[in-house]
């Protein structure tokens, strides 16, 4: 049985979906204070939070991680609105077993605003991503992804309504396939 951890940083909405239909092992926020760790509770999922700024720097914060993930063996990391940047001692342990979500059509509007950029560049579609974790900033290899329309009446809060509802479809979808192999 593959175990799988799930890193959130702040609402943690997808978390509760992967939740809700897989056994996660453990959720772990950057944010002392993030909801995830209320809807973990709520769940009954365990749950760790530490904060970047409680260690010297990002190799001794990501040494801490991996002992984590080491501890509970786990085979795939899904990174749910983790606000940071995977750093070099979390990829030498873990590249090739985390992926990350991303709420555009990759390589379309990387970064932390990709719905907000969509919606700006008033496209007529953008999408939902899901990849694996590279040392770039959403520029991992694409595992799969869907396209979602802006529609005419849209206002910013039904197109991102309408993201966020294709990343609950698409993201157990992906895990589901990747822990069957
Ligand atoms: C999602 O849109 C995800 O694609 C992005 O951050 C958001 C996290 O939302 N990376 P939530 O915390 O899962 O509700």
């Amino acid at each position: 049985m593959k175990k799988i951890a799930v890193f959130a940083s702040g609402n943690g909405s997808n978390f509760q979906v992967i939740a809700e239909e897989f056994s996660v092992e453990f959720v772990f926020s950057d944010h002392r204070d993030a909801y995830v760790l209320e809807r973990a509770d709520k769940l009954g999922v365990l749950s760790y939070a530490f904060e970047l700024k409680e260690f010297e720097n990002k190799a001794d914060y990501e040494v801490a991680l991996v002992e984590l993930l080491e501890e509970h063996q786990i085979d795939l990391v899904c990174l749910a609105g983790y606000m940071k940047i995977v750093g070099p001692i979390l990829l030498a342990a873990y590249e090739g077993r985390i992926i990350n979500i991303h709420p555009a059509y990759l390589p379309e509007f990387p970064g932390a605003h990709g719905i907000e950029d969509a919606w700006n560049a008033r496209v007529g579609q953008s999408g939902v991503t899901i990849h694996w974790v590279d040392s770039g900033v959403d520029t991992g290899k694409v595992i799969k992804q869907v396209r979602v329309p802006r529609l005419a009446d849209d206002t910013i809060d039904s197109f991102e309504a309408r993201i966020h509802e294709a990343e609950y479809k698409l993201y157990p979808e992906v895990i589901r396939e990747l822990l069957d192999k």
